[in-house]
Parts: C-alpha cells; sequence; structure tokens
C-alpha cells in the first residue's frame, strides 16, 4: 500500500515536472538555491534533470571530479552552472532525416532565440569537444551523436542557403518557424525561404564554422567513414563555391562594377544592421586573395569586407578538411582545399598584416594584424569580442600564442587609452575586456575574457582576469554576454549558451595547463 502510493507520487512527480518545465530565459533571470559558500553566494542556475534536453553521463562525471580541484565554491559553482548548460538548456530536438533513418539531425538553439546559428552550433558543441571519445561510438544518445546530428543538419543547411547564418527547426522536428520581425523588412540577394532561414546575414565565420566542427569530430573520433555517408561532401563544396564566389572584388580590371554575389539591406536605424552602397558594402581591390564578409560574427556588418579574423579560422579549417577528403579518396576537391588554404594563408600575410605607429607621439612602427582592411591600403585596428577575433588567433589553430605579430596584436588589442590601442576594449572598476558595437561603448564582454585566459601564458593575468569574471555575473552565477565595465548590474542576454560552455571549456583547460590557479581563492 505504502509502496504502491509512493510510486504513485513518484510518477505524478515526474509527469508533474516535466509538464511545468520553466521556460530558461526567465528561469535564468532568477536565483535559484542551494547558494555557494563563498562571498559572491551563487545560485545553482541548473534546470531540475528532468527538465534537461540531453543527458550526458561523462559530462556529470567531470562536474563532480573537478569539485575537489576548484578550491573557491563561488569559482566551482560558477563552473558547475555553465559547462553543462548547452546540454541542459539548448538541444531542442534530436531525431533523424525524413528520407533517412540513419541520419542523426541536432538542432541546437542560441539559447534566448530560437534558432540555430552554424556558428554558435559549432561552438556550443566545441566546449564538449575533449570529451569525445577517440574511436567512433555509434550510439544515438551519445556525444559523438551530438556531434554528427549538428553536422548533417548544418550540411542541409549550407545546401538549402549557404549565404545565411541561421535557421529554422527542420520541418522532422514539427517545431515551427520562429518568426523574426527584424528580418522581414530585409531585401537580400540570393532570395531565401522564411520557412527554412531565420536570418540571411553572409558571415564567412559561419562556413568555417561547419569546417571545424567536422574537423574536430573527424580529428577526435576516427570516424571517417561517417563523412562518405550523407551530405558531408556536397556541402563542403557549397561552402567553398560560396566562399570563392565571395572573393569577386567591385570593380573589373577596367573599372566597370561586378555584381556581387551577395547583397544585403535591412530597415533599421543602426548602421551596423545594414550593408552601404544599397547593399554591397564598402568597396573592395581587385587580386587580393582574400575572402569578403559582408557581417562579423557579432553579426554587425563589416567596415572594409577582408575580416581577417574570418579569413584566419577559414584557412585553418581547410587543412583538415582535406585531411578528411583524402582520407575518403576525394583527391580532387581535397587538393583544391589544401592549395586554397595555402594561397589564403598567404594572402592574411600579405594584407592583413599592417604597419601602425608603436607609440602616441613617436615616429616609430610596427607591424600587426589588422581586424579588417580593403584591399584599397585602408585598414581597421580594433577587436571585437566574438570568436573568430584577433585574440582568437591562436585559439582558431591559425597561429601560435609566441607569434611576434600576434603578441603586439594582442597588447594593442588589451589597451585603450594608449593613444594606439583598442577603439573597442573598455575598463572601469568592475571588469576590463573587448567589447565591440554590437552591445555598444561602455559593455565588455565575458567571453573576451575568456579568450584573453585560454591565450594567456601568464599566470597573474589568467588569476586576474578569472576574478573579474567572477564578479560580473550580478549574482546570477552564469555568463552573460556584455557587463558594464561601471556597474555590473547592467549586462545584456542572461541566456548565452556558448559563452556558459566557453567558460566551462577554459577552466577545464586551466586544469591540465596551470592547475594550481584552480586551488586559488578568488574571494
Ligand atoms: C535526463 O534524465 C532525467 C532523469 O534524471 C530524465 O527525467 C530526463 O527525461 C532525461 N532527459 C532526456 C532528454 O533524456
Ligand atoms: C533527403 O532529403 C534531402 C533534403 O532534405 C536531400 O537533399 C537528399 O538528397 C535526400 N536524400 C536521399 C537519400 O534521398
Ligand atoms: C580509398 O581507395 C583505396 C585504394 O583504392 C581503398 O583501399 C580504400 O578502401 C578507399 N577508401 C574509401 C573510404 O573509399
Ligand atoms: C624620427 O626618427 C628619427 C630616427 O629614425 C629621429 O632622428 C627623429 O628625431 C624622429 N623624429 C621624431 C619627431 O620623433
Ligand atoms: C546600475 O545599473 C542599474 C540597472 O540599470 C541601475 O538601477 C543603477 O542605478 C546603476 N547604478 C549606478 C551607480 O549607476
Amino acid at each position: 500500500m505504502k509502496i504502491l502510493a509512493l510510486t504513485f507520487l513518484l510518477l505524478f512527480a515526474q509527469v508533474q515536472s516535466q509538464s511545468s518545465c520553466p521556460d530558461y530565459s526567465e528561469y535564468s533571470k532568477a536565483r535559484h538555491p542551494p547558494y555557494s559558500s563563498g562571498t559572491y553566494a551563487l545560485p545553482y542556475q541548473r534546470l531540475p534533470p528532468a527538465c534537461r534536453t540531453f543527458n550526458s553521463t561523462i559530462i556529470e562525471e567531470v562536474i563532480n571530479s573537478m569539485s575537489t580541484l576548484i578550491h573557491d565554491p563561488d569559482l566551482y559553482r560558477l563552473f558547475e552552472n555553465t559547462l553543462p548548460n548547452t546540454l541542459d538548456t539548448a538541444i531542442r530536438w534530436r531525431g533523424v532525416a525524413a528520407n533517412n533513418s540513419a541520419e542523426e539531425l541536432t538542432f541546437i538553439i542560441t539559447g534566448d532565440i530560437n534558432a540555430m546559428w552554424l556558428r554558435d552550433s559549432a561552438n556550443q558543441l566545441q566546449s564538449y569537444h575533449v570529451f569525445l571519445p577517440t574511436s567512433p561510438d555509434t550510439t544515438t544518445d551519445s556525444l559523438s551523436s551530438l556531434f554528427r546530428g549538428v553536422i548533417n543538419l548544418q550540411a542541409r543547411y549550407l545546401l538549402t542557403s549557404p549565404f545565411c547564418n541561421s535557421f529554422q527547426p527542420p520541418p522532422e522536428s514539427g517545431i515551427p518557424p520562429a518568426t523574426n520581425g527584424a528580418s522581414a523588412s530585409d531585401t537580400v540577394f540570393p532570395p531565401y525561404d522564411l520557412q527554412k532561414v531565420f536570418e540571411c546575414k553572409y558571415e564567412l565565420d559561419s562556413l568555417a564554422a561547419f569546417l571545424q566542427i567536422s574537423t574536430t569530430y573527424a580529428s577526435i573520433t576516427h570516424d571517417t567513414a561517417f563523412f562518405t555517408k550523407f551530405q558531408w561532401v556536397h556541402a563542403v563544396r557549397a561552402a567553398l563555391s560560396t566562399a570563392k564566389a565571395m572573393m569577386t572584388p567591385t570593380y573589373d580590371a577596367n573599372g566597370a562594377v561586378l555584381n556581387s554575389p551577395y547583397t544585403f539591406t535591412r530597415l533599421t536605424t543602426r548602421t551596423t544592421e545594414t550593408l552601404a552602397n544599397d547593399g554591397l558594402g564598402h568597396p573592395v581591390a581587385r587580386d587580393i586573395g582574400l575572402i569578403r564578409s559582408a557581417f562579423r560574427p557579432s553579426d554587425d556588418s563589416t567596415t572594409f569586407q577582408f575580416l581577417i579574423p574570418a579569413n584566419m579560422m577559414f584557412a585553418h579549417y581547410l587543412q583538415p578538411t582535406s585531411d578528411i577528403l583524402f582520407a575518403i579518396n576525394e583527391t580532387v576537391l581535397g587538393q583544391e582545399i589544401r592549395d586554397f588554404g595555402t594561397s589564403l594563408r598567404d594572402a592574411i600575410t600579405t594584407h592583413g598584416i599592417v604597419s601602425v605607429p608603436s607609440a602616441k607621439d613617436g615616429n616609430e612602427t610596427e607591424t600587426i594584424y589588422a581586424y579588417e582592411v580593403d584591399g584599397f591600403g585602408s585598414s581597421l585596428i580594433m577587436d571585437d569580442a566574438n570568436v573568430p577575433s584577433l585574440l582568437s588567433a591562436p585559439l582558431l589553430g591559425y597561429t601560435n600564442p609566441s607569434d611576434p605579430v600576434y603578441l603586439r596584436t594582442r597588447n594593442r588589442i588589451l589597451d585603450s587609452d594608449s593613444g594606439n590601442g583598442n577603439p573597442y576594449f573598455m575598463r572601469g572598476p568592475v571588469i576590463n575586456a573587448v567589447g565591440g558595437p554590437h552591445a555598444g561603448p561602455g559593455m565588455a564582454w565575458p567571453m573576451a575574457s575568456i579568450v584573453r585566459i585560454l591565450t594567456s601564458q601568464d599566470d597573474d593575468e589568467i588569476s586576474k582576469t578569472l576574478k573579474e569574471i567572477l564578479a560580473s555575473t550580478c549574482g546570477l552565477g552564469l555568463i552573460h554576454e556584455s557587463v558594464n565595465a561601471f556597474n555590473a548590474s547592467r549586462w545584456t542576454r542572461q541566456w548565452f549558451s556558448w559563452a556558459n560552455g566557453l567558460f566551462g571549456q577554459m577552466i577545464y583547460d586551466i586544469k591540465d595547463r596551470n592547475p594550481g590557479i584552480l586551488a586559488q581563492s578568488f574571494q
């Protein structure tokens, strides 16, 4: 009798909790007990188990095992909340393709917006790449399956609309397409279907993101057979031909204006939400060998279309992509991609490294990476918080952290005060970090602080930056998109899944590189 009643109660509780799972965009704005025992008393922001969108035994084990290594109770709580955030909240749907039951699909939302970005979804899973098994795992409830599902769905998206950055749920999911008020006024060439596409901003790093998640999965799991099974090779061709089309300059050799393969305008009061010259963007020069990007990874428009960090990311991931292609006997495409990677690197060295005054009032110069160039001689010296950024160049695999050009660039983009710094480096009593036009001056991005740590070799810099991140969650125990450098109560985006995962990934990386830091107090 008693046992029956208990069973009934348990069943009832489960049904109850599934039907009453909170909306995380509201849940993440409130503090939930229990609170960590440090001075920040950070809340526990993970959803109840029954409401989580994916369960991973290995991630739970990692979270538990780190409890003894991280001595600061607030830092541990932030790690515990953030590492699983994508798995807990953003795996919106998993299934298989309507016409092939072997083709897994994973639809991952960016967090507070119900659509899948190519860049975000690749990065959201990137946080878990070190936990992938080192041999093929064909089970369907595994991290490997999540990766395969995202690669397959991204391949479909690239074959549908290769210039677009953000997409609707697949019809197989039965989830209705989200409406995007901002996109309603867009005039975009080539045209696209709003039932399939959420937004169509052409960003080179979206193409690179597909190569990144594909090659990460391949290099760790050694599952090359997967890449022969579905649309992957076709999607690589689509990404390659889109990137090559976007090398089209503004004028031909006689000065005639060429048709651009992509144009975009939007009715907006923000200049960074539309393109100059009726959707063309600012002119770019001929025979430069770089690829244009209409928008940045912040989804803001570029000033000069040769966006160097995105070219770095694409150039880097072409190399391991060619390795997969050779392994599956696609040697012609593999060779084309390998050669393209080499020429792109040469073009970045020739046109992306610029000479700038090295001090405010001297006449000496130094060479650094520009953020954007136009090939005519103009360059933009800044960095933006979103990845790919110049700060993240070693993380993207493009260069190593001791590259002297990178180090000079790094010194400049982590400084705003010397007259030769980064116009988007924010300073203040709360947090000092790169920001960007997306959230505007004054707003520092914790994501840039995380990247700073991931690319730093200096223990003091790592500790100081970590302390600032921990102190700037406004008591909510999650990583926000941006935080006002003078007032921690002013922040944007309570549910930015990628930034949370990246924080967890960074702590796990510190465990291997500088474990002593995790034994420190950040109170
Ligand atoms: C995760 O596990 C919990 C039980 O701990 C279960 O209630 C929930 O349905 C699982 N979630 C998924 C997506 O399988
Ligand atoms: C399955 O459908 C997709 C479109 O969703 C199509 O591109 C693909 O070629 C189809 N595959 C097969 C095996 O018919
Ligand atoms: C590639 O070609 C070689 C030699 O013809 C063959 O042994 C191998 O099985 C092929 N691999 C794939 C993945 O088709
Ligand atoms: C510029 O550099 C030269 C040496 O390279 C030096 O003689 C000269 O005084 C410098 N001028 C200024 C304004 O600093
Ligand atoms: C900080 O920001 C919050 C939220 O916008 C505001 O209520 C508060 O007055 C600000 N504090 C200061 C000192 O400006």
